[in-house]
């Protein structure tokens, strides 16, 4: 099997020396498992004929079946508007709120159980059981203090930079409930991350927290707030205040210093407001819920824009048949809620649902390995979903411990990038003892939510593949000649969906054309047409699909590194490499790591005259982690003499990331300096 590298096209479309596809592990076809009759019996959806209701001809009708699990103040009138190319609009004349359907209506039935578990990382600290009726109160008293004390308005945007604490959720509710788009910047991103995010959204209000727990350290979180604030500035951008909330409330737990008018505790506002109720605003399907940042090509982020009615659709949808979560389940996502798939699958898909949605604060494994399926079992989860980072670090640590404790799930997903067949079978046999049926959901920021799944009472799962289009997707993988691969071909292509889907972003925030250069226009058959057909949306990733028409995902063909399951650019930590003085040329690539799936490598070449020296070489570390966080801290910093380079003078990267993953670089005869290469290898040794 052979994956082909995207041709160099003129303009923007550049080609990639070396893509994660590329350095794919290509496994071999698995065997399948059945889910059990027991999961099958209780399962919501399990009627086979809905691929036929959901195919294409039926396209976009289909959809209202995700709407109609919804409350509508209005109904839509039109379910897609596809007048303006690829700029898909969803349900239009909906009016709608995604608070009101996330908490409100719960009340008459649900009040009294719980939304949100929230497991603090200290097992001497109790767990809070936050009930419907309490995220009510507290989101609408947050609701009425951002309108009345800081001046909110639909529309507005607010950055939160926050931790994974009960107040994230109910933060990003009271913005729903005005209308306020909100934009999560995941809390392990460092303050200068935090304030390009800040200037890009032009947020005049920043919601952060003092402190949080981390493997068993209460760290600062506040001081990145200023330096978020400073980074604002220097684009022209001001933030007229901060709102911080307090991990204990009633104490101050960071050393920075609140700055006088600008920094309030949230926890001594709310006293002010306690009581107070504000209506949902009757708010068109169309208009934004939320940006999520995420990389791509480029060395800035891009804010994928969400919408309230089609994303909350999607969502509702697939955590209702994907994630088979039922009103009385106890579901699990131990992700991150400052990445899409918390937001989608913890706060707004389980809460539309009625679920009680766990929000855990810490390393799965810390203090050891056993604590994830302690909480399983004092909470009783019955639906577990995590990555596979993740479920590798907890079969290293601990492999026998989930048969300690007594919980025991029906469901178990898998995200955010491909699953080792060995691990999957481990996930499967020890942490879902056989019982748990596995999903392996494969999507993206951009996508809303889940793309490729098995459908868990339907399908038959395959360890490795993430299994066919969900109903009312219809995925295609074309070739970097725009031909359509026979379908189950197990050629390695592009993969693209054919069809438009409420889930999907909007646009990129304030850059509606790299929405269109980056997603549509590669695939696109006439750019003046406007008919949906002629549109395939490009995902990025470069896929197989077997005879049996499920998928497997073969990893990024862009300048992105899913490093533990998180996207950074390339090109993000070069240039924050670059921030260095001393750095003249910086190159990264992935390397394939056993815990994280893949880590960066970064090569630097040094202004001439000057010698490495391990001293310049964690300055450059430091400098990554400083510019965008400790996730993108490169596995090895090796500086140089030179890059290998072609005769017009391009980094070749390929033969970087053959080094570093200790593989043939090939020929290299053709390279303007080809005596580097035996350099760099005893470099990097
Ligand atoms: C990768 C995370 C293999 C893929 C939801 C995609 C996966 C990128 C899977 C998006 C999977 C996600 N199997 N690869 N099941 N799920 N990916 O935007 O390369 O953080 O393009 O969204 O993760 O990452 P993002």
């Amino acid at each position: 099997m052979t994956f082909t590298k995207p041709r160099r096209q003129a303009g923007k479309q550049q080609e990639t020396e070396v893509s994660e596809a590329q350095i794919a592990v290509h496994w071999q076809e698995e065997g399948y498992f059945a889910p059990t009759k027991k999961f099958i019996a209780q399962a919501n959806l399990t009627d086979k004929k809905i691929f036929r209701r959901f195919s294409l001809e039926k396209f976009p009708g289909y959809f209202e079946e995700f709407a109609a699990l919804l409350d509508w103040y209005q109904k839509w009138d039109k379910t897609l508007d596809t007048s303006k190319p690829p700029f898909w609009r969803w349900f239009v004349g909906g009016k709608i709120n995604a608070c009101h359907n996330c908490v409100d209506r719960h009340l008459p039935k649900h009040r009294n159980k719980t939304a949100i578990h929230f497991v603090p990382e200290p097992e001497s600290e109790a767990i809070q059981h936050v009930t419907y009726q309490e995220l009510f109160v507290r989101v609408n008293e947050l609701a009425v203090l951002l309108r009345d004390f800081c001046g909110l308005k639909a529309g507005d945007r607010v950055t939160l930079h926050m931790p994974m604490v009960a107040e994230l959720p109910i933060t990003m509710l009271a913005c729903a409930r005005l209308g306020v788009i909100h934009s999560q910047v995941f809390s392990g991103f460092s303050g200068k991350a935090c304030g390009e995010r800040v200037s890009d959204s032009e947020s005049r209000v920043l919601i952060t927290m003092d402190a949080y727990y981390r493997a068993g350290t209460l760290l600062d979180h506040k001081g990145k707030v200023d330096i978020a604030v400073a980074e604002a500035a220097k684009d022209g951008h001001k933030v007229d205040k901060v709102l911080v909330w307090q991990r204990h409330p009633g104490k101050y737990s960071s050393p920075t210093k609140l700055v006088e008018g600008r920094d309030f505790i949230v926890n001594d506002l709310l006293a002010k407001y306690r009581g107070k109720r504000v209506t949902p605003a009757k708010l068109p399907a169309e208009a934004p819920l939320f940006l999520m940042y995420t990389s791509g090509t480029t060395g800035r982020p891009k804010g994928c824009q969400h919408s309230i009615g089609g994303y909350l659709a999607y969502v509702t949808w697939t955590s209702k048949n994907i994630q088979d979560i039922h009103p009385e389940d106890v579901y699990w996502c131990m992700a991150d809620i400052g990445w899409i798939t918390g937001h989608s699958y913890i706060v707004y898909g389980p809460l539309a649902l009625a679920a009680s949605s766990v929000v855990f604060e810490g390393v799965p494994t810390h203090p050891d390995a056993g604590r994830p399926w302690r909480i399983a079992e004092e909470l009783g989860v019955n639906i577990f979903h995590t990555s596979p980072t993740a479920i590798r670090a907890l079969r290293r640590d601990g492999p026998d411990e989930p048969a300690k404790y007594n919980y025991h799930f029906k469901h178990m997903t898998t995200v955010g990038e491909p699953i080792e067949p060995a691990v999957w079978k481990w996930y499967h046999k020890v942490v879902g003892k056989g019982e748990a049926v596995i999903v392996d959901t494969w999507w993206q920021t951009e996508n809303g939510g889940f793309l490729c799944s098995t459908v868990p009472a339907i399908h038959k799962m395959k360890p490795g593949s993430a299994g066919p289009g969900i109903p009312g997707i219809h995925p295609v993988i074309y070739d970097d000649e725009v031909k359509e691969l026979v379908a189950g071909s197990g050629k390695a292509g592009n993969i693209c969906i054919r069809n438009p889907w409420p889930g999907s972003f909007q646009t990129i925030w304030k850059d509606p054309d790299r929405y269109v250069s980056q997603y549509y226009k590669r695939y696109c058959r006439n750019p003046k047409s406007k008919d949906w057909r002629d549109w395939p949306y490009m995902a990025g990733d470069g896929a197989v699909q077997a005879k049996d028409g499920y998928y497997r995902i073969l990893g990024r063909i862009d300048d992105v590194i899913n490093v533990a399951g998180h996207r950074l650019g390339t090109k993000e930590i070069e240039s924050a490499a670059l921030v260095v003085p001393e750095v003249v040329e910086a190159a990264v690539v992935p390397v394939a790591d056993p815990i994280k799936g893949k880590v960066p490598d970064l090569y630097v070449s040094l202004k001439p005259g000057l010698n490495a020296s391990e001293e310049i070489a964690k300055k450059i570390s430091a400098a990554v982690v400083s510019e965008i966080g400790a996730i993108a801290r490169p596995r090895h910093v090796i500086i140089v003499p030179d890059m290998p380079k072609t005769r017009s003078g391009k980094i070749m990267r390929r033969v970087l990331a053959a080094i570093s993953n200790r593989q043939d670089p090939g020929d290299v005869s053709t390279l303007a300096n080809p005596e580097v290469v035996d350099k760099i290898k005893a470099l990097a040794k």
